[in-house]
């Protein structure tokens, strides 16, 4: 296989940088790396396998050729750009909402759903999921497809980097300022100040007042599960945590459920980390996470009160295996299919 030609749009920011060093860490072969960002990151260095990289302004370049364009920049840029990488031959991996739930794009989680990617889409373009929904949909496939579901509910906790490097600085100033009695800045990521608090809303919250997360959790996880008459609610809540999102999550099934059997199916889920014996190996909590790259399981129990109820706690990494990660799956996805780099 040829070196490819690969391009980070929103390079300077967490999920781009993040993708950067897993792309360094990875066996992908690179011949040129376009780390591109605004204006403001323009000049920026960044060390590449043993090269340094300055970082581009996204408006000022003129070429566009690339094998991969990974848009880590938001949707408004992703819809803008998205169709324009992918005119001059590049398959367009896209971490924004932009393109999700497009018929035409596939939207791939390469342990769920690779098969969707066995040729290249029409529009040139493959959507990444939200980090919630890849960490939910990734637990629930071995237990949805070997067991009759009837409904699932579920809250998370989702931390400040879920909306960028700017969400990481407004916790760490807020709380910062709050310990030293000050009201510090006003809130300009969250709806309210993060810092010593809990808010339950997570995206625009809409006239049947349900928040965009929400809405995004069915909807994708539909779409990656091929399961469209799943019945999945939720209550999206941040936390203020740095980074990792976690979800508590009840399954209900059609018949009563072997705690033995989903510890089994769990256990065989190929990057599910199972903590079977939650007495002897705890449970995973997102600031202590190792592992980034696992989905952890973890408070596995059956509802004492309905043996068709399950509980599950599961928390990731949302910058790797909600991001990232999945982008760089699906990057070495679509070169073993030869959807790139083939030629
Ligand atoms: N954070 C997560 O957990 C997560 C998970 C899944 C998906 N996503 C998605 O991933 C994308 C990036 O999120 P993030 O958390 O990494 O955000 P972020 O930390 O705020 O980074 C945004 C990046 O986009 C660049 N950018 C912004 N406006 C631009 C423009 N007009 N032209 C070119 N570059 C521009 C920024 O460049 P400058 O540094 O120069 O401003 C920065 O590199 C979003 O679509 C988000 O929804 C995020």
């Amino acid at each position: 296989m040829r070196s490819l030609n690969i391009s980070i749009v929103g390079a300077t920011g967490a999920v781009g940088a993040e993708l950067t060093e897993l792309l360094e860490a990875s066996q992908i072969p690179v011949n040129r790396l376009r780390l591109l960002a605004s204006r403001n990151s323009a000049g920026r260095q960044v060390r590449f396998r043993d090269e340094i990289c300055f970082v581009e302004a996204l408006y000022e370049i003129g070429d566009l050729e690339t094998d991969i364009a990974f848009l880590c920049a938001g949707s408004a840029v992703s819809l803008e750009w998205a169709p324009r990488f992918a005119a001059q031959g590049a398959l367009v991996i896209d971490n924004s909402n932009a393109f999700r739930m497009d018929p035409d794009v596939p939207l791939v989680v390469p342990q769920i759903n690779p098969s969707v990617l066995s040729h290249r889409p029409r529009p040139g373009i493959v959507a990444n999921p939200n980090c919630t929904t890849i960490q939910l949909a990734r637990a629930l496939r071995p237990l949805v497809t070997a067991l009759d579901v009837h409904q699932i509910i579920l809250a998370t906790y989702q931390a400040a980097s879920g909306v960028g490097l700017m969400g990481i600085d407004e916790l760490r100033n807020g709380t910062r300022a709050a310990l030293e009695g000050s009201s510090g800045p006003p809130a300009a990521r969250f709806p309210v100040p993060l810092q010593f608090n809990v808010i339950p809303q997570v995206g625009e919250i809409d006239l049947e007042g349900v928040a965009l997360e929400e809405r995004k959790l069915v909807q994708e996880a539909r779409k990656i599960l091929a399961m469209p008459d799943l019945r999945l609610t939720s209550t999206c809540v941040r936390v203020p945590v740095e980074n990792g999102h976690s979800e508590a999550v009840y399954l209900e099934f059609e018949k009563p459920v072997c705690l033995e059997q989903v510890h089994e199916l769990l256990a065989q889920e190929e990057g599910v980390r199972l903590y079977a014996d939650g007495i002897r190996e705890g449970y995973p909590t997102p600031r202590f996470l190792t592992n980034p790259e696992d989905v952890h399981v973890a408070r596995v129990r059956v509802n004492p009160e309905n043996p068709r109820g399950l509980w599950l706690w599961v928390v990731a990494d949302n910058l790797q295996v909600g991001a990232a990660l999945n982008a760089l799956l699906i990057a070495q996805l679509a070169i073993a299919n030869r959807v790139v780099g083939g030629k």
